[in-house]
């Protein structure tokens, strides 16, 4: 049986996995590959493309083994004789669907691609997020081969998260696979379930038909941002009537039908997949003719950019109406902490609405910073980028914590302090900081969720 793998795709998702996949299947030979030239380069080299803790070490252990980088990807599809294809899948910017349907177009390349470049048959497996039954599109296109070759498409999305991406591939919660119930759509089945059965307990792989694996997908994130709105709704009726967010999502979590992750309120969620598959489900709730269902999953979105503008209204307001010419430290970029990642962070807006608003932002992050000038780049405010956490609020009026990095935790906030301007504002967007402590220290402290606490009569 020929044991070579392909991943079309070295992004946050193909790196990682396939990394994993090599790790625990030494029969195997994996191959990933990118038309991103310089992507492939830094996976080949010391400094990995993407941060992620546990990552260099699984890399270094495969890497020239088993592990293969590269950017030959006609090569690469002939050898082998299972495709992962994680290559990204953004939000439509034109034409029908515009701002919510899946943008389908580098999907739709690779499937081509392996069309003119197969000279055997193959399984292809669906590893990006797609819209239930992208796979009746791909199979189309596949079985239109006029080579006489076979294709069977496999759905098997992935739920690991930015950040613990070693962690989740190595002790996933559930692997998913979806497959077609042809003789052939069994056989690919198995094929999967050979690979993953190397760590993955098997009580721990969920076999679906195809359309059910493409659907769940969607509707996990869905279900976990819908959680965090819902937590980030409650906040803004907390600090309306003097209850505790903490205390409300502890009380609610001890129920074990509820469970306590994913309600820890914030300025809102970001990421690459939260936004995009959310209004991927709204657009295809649309398509088939279910208005109700689109506008409830919808609102997910929309009070996700209500808790972003209610925390930038609440600095305003409590700077005494106006941050014009006042310096604020953004401590934290990205879109959660453990990550350089900055994909639609929730800080993009905050800092567009500050800058919007004539402050002047000093933004500091341990690992974001290079993206945080990307995101950034064409705003004409007055923005410096500081690695030194001290250089960042000197003289700033307030501290903006937008990242829950935990490195925040131990910074001399006695110093800090000292070096700003008085009243001293912090703004805490994620809960992170010891609130009583910083009060205590003289600054005026404003969490979410929470009553403020403040030395202002
Ligand atoms: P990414 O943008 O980091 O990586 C995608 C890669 O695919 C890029 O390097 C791009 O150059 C490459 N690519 C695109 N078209 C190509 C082509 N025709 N040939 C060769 N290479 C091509 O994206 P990602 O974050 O890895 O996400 C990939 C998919 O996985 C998306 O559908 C996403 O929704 C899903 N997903 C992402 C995460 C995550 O944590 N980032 C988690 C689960 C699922
Ligand atoms: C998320 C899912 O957790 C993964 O299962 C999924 O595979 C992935 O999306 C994807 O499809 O891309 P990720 O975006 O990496 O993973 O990160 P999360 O840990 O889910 O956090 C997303 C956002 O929600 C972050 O901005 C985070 O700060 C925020 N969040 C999370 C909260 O505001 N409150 C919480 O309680 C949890």
């Amino acid at each position: 049986m020929n044991k070579t793998i392909l991943c079309i795709g070295a992004g946050y998702v193909g790196g990682p996995t396939m990394a994993i996949i090599a790790d625990n299947c030494p029969d195997y030979k994996v191959i990933v590959v990118d038309k991103n030239e310089a992507r492939i380069k830094a996976w080949q080299s010391d400094t990995l493309p993407i941060y992620e803790p546990g990552l260099d070490e699984v890399v270094k252990r495969t890497r020239g083994r088993n592990l293969f980088f590269s950017t030959d990807i006609f090569g690469g599809i002939n050898e082998a004789d299972i495709i992962f294809v994680s290559v990204n899948t953004p939000t439509k910017t034109f034409g029908a669907g515009a701002g919510k349907a899946a943008d389908l177009q580098y999907w739709e390349k690779t499937a081509r691609d392996i069309i003119e470049h197969s000279s055997h048959d193959k399984i292809v497996v669906e590893k990006s997020t797609l819209p239930v039954r992208t796979a009746a599109a791909m199979q189309r296109i596949l079985q239109s081969n006029t080579k006489g070759l076979n294709f069977e498409v496999i759905s098997n999305p992935e739920f690991m998260a930015e950040g613990t991406a070693v962690t989740d591939l190595q002790h996933p919660d559930r692997v998913l696979i979806g497959s077609m119930s042809t003789p052939g759509g069994q056989a690919a089945l198995q094929r999967m379930l050979d690979i993953y059965t190397h760590w993955v307990p098997r009580e721990k792989i969920k076999t679906t038909n195809i359309w059910s694996s493409e659907l769940s997908k969607l509707v996990s994130n869905a279900m976990l941002a819908q959680r965090i709105s819902s937590v980030n709704s409650i906040s803004a009726l907390c600090e309306k009537t003097d209850a505790n967010i903490l205390e409300v999502s502890a009380a609610m979590g001890l129920d074990s039908r509820i469970g306590s992750k994913f309600l820890k309120a914030s300025i809102g969620f970001g990421g690459s997949c939260f936004k995009k598959d959310i209004l991927n489900l709204v657009y295809l709730a649309e398509f088939y003719g279910l208005p109700e269902v689109a506008a409830y999953w919808e609102q997910v979105v929309l009070i996700n950019d209500y808790q972003e503008r209610r925390f930038v209204a609440k600095i305003c307001n409590k700077m005494f109406n106006t941050i014009a010419g006042k310096k604020i430290a953004v401590f934290g970029f990205a879109f959660k902490a453990d990550t350089g990642d900055t994909r639609e962070s929730p800080a993009i807006y905050v800092c567009k609405m500050l800058l919007e608003e004539r402050a002047k932002l000093a933004i500091h992050d341990p690992k974001a910073l290079e993206n945080a000038m990307l995101e950034l780049a064409d705003e004409t405010g007055d923005i410096s980028y500081c690695t030194d956490p001290y250089e960042a609020v000197k003289g700033a009026h307030c501290i903006a914590v937008l990242t829950d990095w935990k490195d925040f935790l131990k910074y001399d906030f006695r110093k800090i302090y000292e070096l700003m301007e008085k009243p001293a504002f912090i703004f805490d967007g994620r809960n992170l900081l010891d609130h009583k402590a910083m009060f205590d220290l003289g600054f005026n402290v404003y969490p979410l969720g929470q009553s403020a606490l403040s030395h202002l009569k």
